[in-house]
């Protein structure tokens, strides 16, 4: 069985948060269970640019031309079976809308036109539609930027010869829905009966568009596909959507990359530890700590995350100036996002630092990957204060190299982290989305750290769990199984 995964970004050639980390990920893990996966995302900056070199020698694999509206767009598409990605990935290459090299965003911090996603799913299916592409029997989509390919399989009469192909959407995050103007919809040529199913009002939706006409759903965790049921703030006003949807909705919990997010043999950390041998982890706090500028014999609390409204970046900043002033701690964050939140982080640091907080509270605006490998290895604690969480890598980061997350408890936080009971428990856990909530959390976890026997069981039970990818890329191959033989003829 091929399954083909489709998506925007797969680390470590482009990443932005956890998406990458998954479609990094998962494809390796189908590969070791015995599936034949692959992934097909966009070659951001074209054939000459960094990710190009990143994705190491590139096969010409196609070459075509895709309409969409007046406009004809010539695209190539190259496989790279030597990526550092473990699996083998196609790139499609179109340079009028993916020439830059961002993957959200341009240098400038602006959003990128909607419409490059239906170029991307349009140019995408051309080539599965043509005599020369690879075989594939399920296409496995990720978030909105692929929502609308279900569709156009089922609906675009010249893609006839692939329109059986079962489609599983998974559903990262509904934050962001791929809302576009409904012209770029008419500009890709293909008539619906059923246009209700692709709008919100009056715009394209391609999230709304997936969930609808996808085989089948999941989301990346069990907790999240209740929500997005019954919450219409965590849908994001599509709970509608998603009840209807309830039935061929799975909730799956995201794994991780247990090679390379290994404390034992992190080239990133300054010491390596291990549950075992603990020695290294106090090594790298000091380490980091220096490098940071802040003062190592105190609790060490970090963030590492989007600076955007859905990871709680107002909790994080009140809560932040709230625990240096009534706990001993100090605070590292990093994060890149929206810029009125780095503004506002930015602001909280000089204010802070005025306020002889200097040596107390480190703040890194941007993207640095080798950063954030050190800081989940010097943090003794890890916060996580997200107003709606799909399911989040980062705690498990955390938990693994042996820094407790405080969480709210919602979504993927709730199903993946163990509140601290004094005997078992691998963090802590706040219910009401406020700060003082936050706070109360982040002192409940300072005490515990102050009694070293009780903090040393905490670690160990999170250092112990194996969030590896073997469980759920299992879970996946039994749906692919499932979908793939329900697959009817098409005529
Ligand atoms: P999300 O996907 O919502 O951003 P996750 O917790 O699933 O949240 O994944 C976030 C991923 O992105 C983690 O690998 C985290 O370490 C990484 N990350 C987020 N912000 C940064 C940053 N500023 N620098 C480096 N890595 C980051
Ligand atoms: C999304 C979610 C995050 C999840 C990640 C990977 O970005 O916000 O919770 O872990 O996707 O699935």
């Amino acid at each position: 069985m091929h399954v083909l995964h489709l998506a925007a970004e797969c680390a470590p050639l482009a990443k932005v948060g956890g998406l990458g980390d998954v479609v990094g990920a998962l494809p390796p893990a189908l590969v070791a269970a015995g599936v034949e996966a692959s992934v097909l995302m966009p070659l951001y900056g074209g054939a000459e640019g960094e990710l190009a070199h990143r994705a190491g020698p590139l096969v010409g694999v196609h070459e075509g031309e895709t309409s969409f509206g007046a406009q004809r767009l010539p695209f190539r598409v190259w496989r790279a079976d030597a990526s550092p990605v473990g699996a083998p990935v196609y790139l499609l290459d179109e340079p009028v809308h993916f020439g830059g090299s961002g993957v959200y965003s341009d240098p400038s911090g602006e959003n990128l036109p909607p419409e490059r996603w239906a170029v991307f799913q349009r140019a995408a299916l051309d080539w599965l539609a043509a005599p020369d592409a690879p075989a594939v029997d399920l296409l496995h989509l990720h978030d909105h930027h692929a929502g609308l390919v279900p569709v156009l399989l089922r609906h675009d009469r010249a893609l006839s010869r692939i329109a059986g192909m079962p489609t599983l959407l998974t559903v990262h995050s509904a934050d962001h829905h791929g809302i576009a103007p409904w012209s770029v919809w008419e500009r890709l040529n293909v008539h619906v009966d059923e246009a209700e199913t692709l709008l919100v009002e009056d715009d394209l939706n391609a999230l709304k568009a997936g969930v609808v006409w996808a085989d089948a759903v999941t989301t990346v965790s069990p907790t999240y596909a209740d929500e997005l049921a019954t919450d219409p703030t965590v849908s994001r006003g599509l709970v509608e959507t998603f009840r209807a949807a309830r039935r061929k909705t799975t909730g799956i919990l995201n794994g991780i990359d247990a090679a390379h997010w290994n404390p034992a043999t992190d080239p990133h950390l300054p010491s390596t530890f291990s549950a075992d041998e603990r020695a290294g982890k106090a090594a790298t706090k000091r380490a980091v700590c220096d490098e940071l500028g802040l003062d190592a014999d105190r609790p060490l609390i970090a963030y590492v995350g989007r600076l955007m409204p859905e990871k709680g970046v107002e909790l994080l900043t009140e809560g932040t100036e709230r625990v240096l002033h009534a706990t001993e701690a100090s605070v590292a964050l990093l994060g890149a996002g929206d810029p009125e939140h780095e503004t506002a982080v930015r602001g909280l640091a000089l204010m802070l630092g005025r306020e002889g907080y200097a040596d107390r509270l480190s703040v890194t605006i941007g993207f640095d990957e080798a950063l954030a490998h050190r800081l989940y290895g010097a943090a003794d604690v890890f916060a996580m204060p997200s107003m709606s969480e799909p399911c989040g890598l980062a705690q498990l980061y955390a938990m693994r190299y042996g820094a407790p997350p405080v969480v709210h408890a919602v979504g993927g936080l709730r199903d993946t982290v163990e509140a601290w009971d004094g005997a078992r428990g691998t963090g802590f856990r706040f219910d009401a989305f406020t700060t003082g909530a936050f706070v109360e959390a982040l002192r409940a976890a300072l005490a515990v750290h102050a009694e070293p026997e009780a903090w040393a069981r905490l670690v160990a039970c999170g250092m112990a769990r194996d969030w590896s990818w073997r469980g759920p890329a299992q879970t996946y191959a039994d749906l692919y199984g499932t979908l793939v033989g329900a697959q009817t003829p098409v005529a």
